[in-house]
């Protein structure tokens, strides 16, 4: 009666990660508990992840390094991985949200989200890019597309080219303050962008962990520029970014339990320092609590299994 914050399946997103070639679930050894799944795998899951009643799946490509060049142009091109798989999403589960993801780090040589030149992201170049592959993932059929590169004037861009092109209906995730952090590495991992990107950082277009002001200019920017929704990332060190984003902007504000807080709970839960269950659904709710309209989680399926049990 008195509880505040109640979670539901409703308030998931479940990030998943595609390969090439059939019957394969791989483990990711960083990121225990996470499978790589080709796409025929990904079309079942999927489907038990609908009947727990999660509404949406982000999903994050793994080419393979073969595709990389140093302008990044795999990323739009119509038949690539990514497009294949939301579309075979999409013919299986039409009713099924599907979330895609706009940056290059799939696919440059340089693992960076933009196109790197004489040790530089070049920003506008970049944003070109980006809207071609926006526009590729419209096509594929994706209901959201979400920027996560963080290059200025990306969002205005891509609403433009979707526009354009008789995409209104596909609404836009921005992520809006991703911050430079170190709780990305299993994500790195598991799309094999951290051994391309080796000593490099992201430091010049992602925001510096110190900084909460940057994060309502960035927010304004976003939505001005046709945002739908706005995305702090990573989540439980940034409760505070979450908050004063969804006090004060109108646009639901989403949240982001990265792939290093999701490891932390795992490698902490495996020496029997922390319960897994009850670590995960603490964070969750902490992060609803803060003002999170939808939470992407590696653990939206374990969440929802739980909440179901509950029910
Ligand atoms: C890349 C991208 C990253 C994540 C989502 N999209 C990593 C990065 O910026 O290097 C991180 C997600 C996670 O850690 O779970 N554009």
């Amino acid at each position: 009666m008195l509880r505040e914050t109640t979670l539901s399946p409703a308030d998931l997103i479940w990030p998943i990660f595609v390969c090439e070639g059939t019957g394969i679930s791989e483990d990711i050894p960083t990121l225990p508990g996470v499978q790589r799944l080709s796409i025929d795998r990904a079309i079942p899951a999927l489907a038990h992840m609908k009947e727990l009643g999660i509404p949406a799946t982000a999903v994050f490509p793994v080419p393979g390094d073969h595709v990389r060049t140093e302008d990044g142009k795999e990323a739009f091109r119509p038949d690539n991985l990514i497009c294949r798989a939301v579309s075979a999403v999409k013919d299986a589960h039409p009713d099924l949200g599907v979330i895609g993801d706009v940056a290059l780090d799939p696919y440059t040589t340089s693992g960076q989200d933009g196109i790197e030149r004489d040790g530089r992201v070049l920003n506008d170049e970049t944003v070109a890019a980006l809207t071609r592959q926006a526009l590729v993932l419209a096509k594929a059929g994706c209901d959201i597309v979400a920027p996560s590169d963080m290059m200025d004037g990306r969002v205005g861009a891509i609403r433009k080219v979707l526009d354009l092109d008789g995409h209104e209906e596909v609404a836009i995730l921005a992520y809006t303050a991703k911050y430079c952090s170190a709780f990305y590495g299993p994500f790195r991992d598991a799309v094999g962008s951290s051994a391309t990107l080796g000593t490099r950082n992201k430091a010049t277009y992602q925001m510096d962990p110190a900084n909460r002001a940057e994060a309502i200019r960035e927010a304004a920017l976003d939505i001005e520029e046709g945002a739908d929704m706005i995305m702090v990332k990573p989540g439980l060190p940034y409760l505070d970014i979450i908050r004063d984003l969804s006090d004060r902007f109108d646009v639901p504000t989403f949240a982001y339990h990265v792939s290093g807080e999701y490891a932390m709970l795992a490698a902490a839960a495996n020496t029997g320092a922390i319960d897994f269950q009850a670590g995960l659904m603490e964070s969750l709710t902490a992060l609803k609590r803060a003002g999170a309209r939808g939470i992407l989680s590696y653990g939206a399926l374990e969440a929802a299994e739980i909440l179901g049990d509950h029910a």
